[in-house]
């Protein structure tokens, strides 16, 4: 018998025991289970079919001798045969090419399936369900709540205690530093693009009234600072009055639509932060998109509650 045929038969045989062995020993066994036997029925073709297509290919390229007609070209002497392509590749060839057609302008758009969007989707629901679980949380839960988001997400800036990490990030615990107000006043502020009628204004933009309308100065800036970074104590209440009160409120507490609430934080203040994002003199505060409505009233009410 011819040596190849003989390996052939040699390696079909080592490939069925090899699957007989680790089919057979699996759980279930190979008799009790018909997909088992479907299997190794299967696998017997394959290696079969492999097996014996493999031979005849090999002896073909030992006896084989070629025929036909050459083309003109020639490279260093070998040669290309004129062969006609044929008809079941060429019509498989046309299909996938309108097959790809199809599934590219079609196809995929219509069915597509992406991560993102499952993500998205994935999300979308669990915010309804965490909405639905959590809506009548109130009062101290809902900070202890705001307590566990603000640990997870805004600790690594803000400090564990919110104190901002040296200047790092703003210091939670105050409502907002004097040389943050400064900053705002020298340069104004335009982050949180929500509803507000106009931008808060720079320096350039503020006048006082008290003044007769003259243009704030240093020392009016130096001052009201420190007054709104005390919480609206001390000197400086006249510059407020007269430049600020008419946009944030004569306590501060602000004004719908024309400007934020400086001395205390709440819930609304922080949504929008997160929201929106927001750079002033210590650095850009990113926006917290991934936090669902209920996350966000929570840590807002724990922001809140640090400064009370
Ligand atoms: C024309 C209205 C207007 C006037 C007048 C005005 N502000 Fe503002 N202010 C705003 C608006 C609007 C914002 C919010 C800007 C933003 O979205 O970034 C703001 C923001 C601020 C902030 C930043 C708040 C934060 O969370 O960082 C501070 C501090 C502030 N103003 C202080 C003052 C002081 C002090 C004065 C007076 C010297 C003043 N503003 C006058 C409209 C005004
Ligand atoms: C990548 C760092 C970083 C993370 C994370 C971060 N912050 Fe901030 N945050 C900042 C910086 C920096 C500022 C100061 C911006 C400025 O210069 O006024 C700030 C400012 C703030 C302010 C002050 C806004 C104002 O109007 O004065 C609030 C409120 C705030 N962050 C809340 C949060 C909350 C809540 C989280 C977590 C959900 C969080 N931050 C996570 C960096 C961060």
């Amino acid at each position: 018998m011819n040596k190849l045929y003989l390996w052939g038969i040699i390696i079909t045989v080592l490939m069925l025991l090899f699957t007989y062995i680790s089919v057979a020993g699996s759980e279930g066994g190979l008799n009790d289970d018909i997909v088992n036997m479907l299997a190794i029925t299967g696998a017997v073709a394959l290696v079969l079919i492999t097996v014996f297509v493999v031979i005849k290919y090999v002896r073909q390229m030992q006896v084989d001798s070629a025929t036909g007609d050459l083309a003109d070209e020639n490279w260093d002497g070998i040669g290309e045969y004129k062969n006609e392509v044929p008809t079941g590749w060429a019509i498989t060839f046309l299909l996938t090419m309108i097959w790809g057609m199809w599934y590219w302008t079609v196809g995929y758009p219509v069915n597509s399936y992406s991560q993102i969007g499952e993500y998205n989707e994935d999300t979308a629901a669990h915010n309804a369900k965490f909405e639905a679980q959590y809506k009548d949380i109130t009062g101290d839960r809902l900070v202890e709540m705001g307590e566990s988001v603000f640990l997870a997400e805004c600790k690594v800036c803000h400090g564990i205690n919110a104190d901002g990490i040296d200047g790092k990030a703003a210091n939670l615990n105050i409502r907002i530093d004097a040389s943050s107000v400064k900053h705002v006043i020298e340069n104004g502020s335009n982050n949180q693009l929500l509803g507000f009628a106009m931008p808060m204004p720079d320096r350039n933009g503020l006048m006082n009234a008290n003044a007769g309308y003259a243009p704030i100065t240093d020392a009016e800036i130096e001052k009201v600072s420190a007054y709104v970074a005390n919480g609206m104590t001390g000197e400086g209440a006249d510059v407020y009055a007269g430049t600020c009160a008419m946009c944030h409120g004569a306590d501060g507490t602000g004004v719908d639509s024309m400007g934020p609430n400086i001395k205390k934080f709440d819930t609304a203040l922080v949504t929008n932060v997160l929201n929106f994002g927001k750079k002033g003199s210590i650095g850009a505060m990113p926006k917290f998109e991934r936090l669902n409505a209920k996350q966000k009233e929570a840590v807002g009410a724990y922001i809140t509650s640090l400064s009370e």
